[in-house]
């Protein structure tokens, strides 16, 4: 009984932990039930990443839009500021800011954002890992619109045609240093 008492204790320091950070809730959710009972076992931990679902969760963490134009901060726990980011319909461009509050360089903790469609965003990422500096390969027709990868205290922006994300989608925008994408994205929409 008493063993149970700290499996159970150790879960829950464990969910609690996995929220120290911004991340958002599901983490708990599928951390909690380990200890419940052995179907949970197959319960899909690690089928459920943050990207699984994003049209369909709530964004959480809009985007301050003003004159056609917002700033996405990142920083050096991997992460937006934003999850979201809508561009009014009657804007005829739109320009993303983004700006590193972190300190680490770009070597090491380089982000941008990229913006395309979802279902462009893991070739665009695989192909732009390693291509200096940018991480985005020269040329790639799937990219709508990037910044290049900046440091900690840099800033940098992009500016394109909102029409190219109005049709189709759904679009994301993410950040495609190696390994970052999952941690680092959200969506763009026309609305
Ligand atoms: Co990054």
């Amino acid at each position: 009984m008493k063993f149970r008492q700290i499996l159970l204790t150790s879960a829950v320091a464990l969910a609690l932990s996995a929220c120290g950070g911004q991340s958002p809730a599901p983490a708990a959710d599928t951390a909690a039930p380990a200890d419940a009972a052995p179907a949970a076992e197959a319960a899909p931990a690690e089928a459920a990443p943050a990207e699984a679902a994003p049209e369909a969760a709530v964004a959480s963490k809009p985007a301050v839009v003003e004159n056609c134009a917002t700033t996405i901060e990142a920083n050096d726990q991997m992460q937006y500021n934003a999850d979201s980011i809508t561009v009014p319909a009657s804007c005829t461009s739109f320009t993303i800011n983004l700006k590193h509050t972190g300190t680490m360089g770009a070597n090491v903790m380089g982000h941008n954002v990229v913006v395309a469609a979802q279902s462009d965003m893991e070739g665009i990422d695989q192909d732009g890992a390693g291509v200096t500096p940018d991480h985005v390969k020269a040329d790639d027709a799937r990219v709508i619109a990037h910044t290049k990868v900046i440091g900690g205290g840099e800033s940098t922006s992009v500016t394109f045609d909102p029409a190219k994300i109005k049709a189709g989608g759904p679009y994301k925008f993410f950040c495609s240093f190696p390994g970052h994408m999952t941690l680092m994205q959200g969506s763009i929409q026309v609305q």
